[in-house]
């Protein structure tokens, strides 16, 4: 670990409070498990692939609309930023804008797996030389304080890419942007990119490809309980589903059990149904009116958008409000 990383919670904290969850999880109706936990060592390699694939726009979209208008936001930012990113993973979207940005203060990428993220920061920390980097290892859905950069920030900007935000529910997207509007303080920002609603016959690809990758990621969270919790998930009783949610407007995850079966998990036992699904993910889509009105309802408002031509995915820069 880096001398200037900061981890907030300890590995053996982190397995902990994985059993409980996936306890909890378990014993809930329908079962339910959080997507952080997709990301160990193998999860967050299978994820690097997903945004590689044919079928899975966000990533390819999103990375263009960077490419084409990132210069433009480096000048909506200003000077002296401290660009913080949660969920950070590889690192691959923010050089697009830190490229353009004037003087930069600090650049905090933040991740649960400290590893996969320090692992991944030569490639910045050589592209940008004069750049301070200061990881933290956080599950950022909980309230998290950020390190104190060397030079004197002008403005906070919350770099959050990706379409993260769409795992979380209404009720969870409010209050993670009101944690992220405090801790960007007076006169500070968000740059969000966000993934807009669109046919089922483009979104249901992007989470079933044809290569089986997405299932392989979905079923990996089955292997890291066994790995790390001692489940005994028979990986080969479940396979992978993605549905579209209309009146959600959200794109579904499930692992659905094929057959009758018991799962053990910290000497407790759990039955599952035939189709029975465990639900891993939510991944919503947006329109312009609903983040329109998330923005007014977590302290912010809706500054500037940039957008790909079909109107697939979304750049939001929204600043705080008093
Ligand atoms: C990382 C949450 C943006 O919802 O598209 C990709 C995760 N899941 N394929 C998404 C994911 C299945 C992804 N996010």
């Amino acid at each position: 670990m880096p001398a200037n990383a900061q981890r907030l919670n300890s590995p053996a904290d982190e397995r902990e409070v994985f059993l409980q969850d996936m306890l909890t999880a378990l014993s809930g109706r329908p079962k339910q498990t959080s997507p952080k936990y997709f990301y160990d060592e193998v999860g967050s390699r299978l994820f690097d692939r997903i945004c590689e694939l044919p079928e899975y726009y966000p990533t390819r979209t999103e990375r263009r609309i960077l490419e084409q208008h990132g210069a433009e936001m480096a000048r909506v930012l200003g000077p002296r930023v401290m660009l913080v990113e949660p969920g950070s993973g590889s690192s691959t979207k923010v050089p697009l804008i830190l490229k353009h940005l004037r003087e930069p203060a600090a650049y905090v990428p933040m991740e649960i797996c400290l590893e996969h993220m320090v692992a991944n920061l030569g490639p910045l920390e050589a592209a940008f030389p004069q750049l301070e980097i200061l990881p933290v290892a956080a599950d950022f859905t909980r309230p998290f304080s950020l390190p104190t950069p060397r030079l004197r920030a002008r403005r906070r900007v919350v770099f959050f890419p990706g379409s993260t935000l769409g795992n979380f529910t209404p009720e969870e997207a409010r209050q993670l942007l009101r944690t992220l509007r405090r801790v960007v303080g007076h006169g500070g920002a968000v740059l969000l990119g966000v993934d807009l609603q669109k046919p089922s016959e483009v979104l249901i690809p992007a989470y079933d490809d044809a290569q089986g990758v997405t299932a392989a990621f979905n079923l990996n969270l089955l292997e890291r309980a066994n790995r790390e919790l001692g489940a005994d998930f028979n990986i080969g009783n479940f396979s992978h589903r993605a549905v579209w949610n209309a009146d959600a407007g959200r794109i579904e995850m499930h692992l659905v059990s094929r057959c009758p079966q018991a799962v053990h998990l910290a000497g407790e036992t759990f039955h599952f149904a035939t189709d029975e699904a465990i639900i891993t993910e939510y991944s919503h889509k947006y329109t312009q009116p609903a983040l329109q009105s998330l923005a007014a309802e977590t302290g912010f408002a809706l500054h500037r958008t940039w957008e790909d031509e079909k109107g697939w995915f979304s750049l939001q820069y929204w600043v705080a409000v008093d």
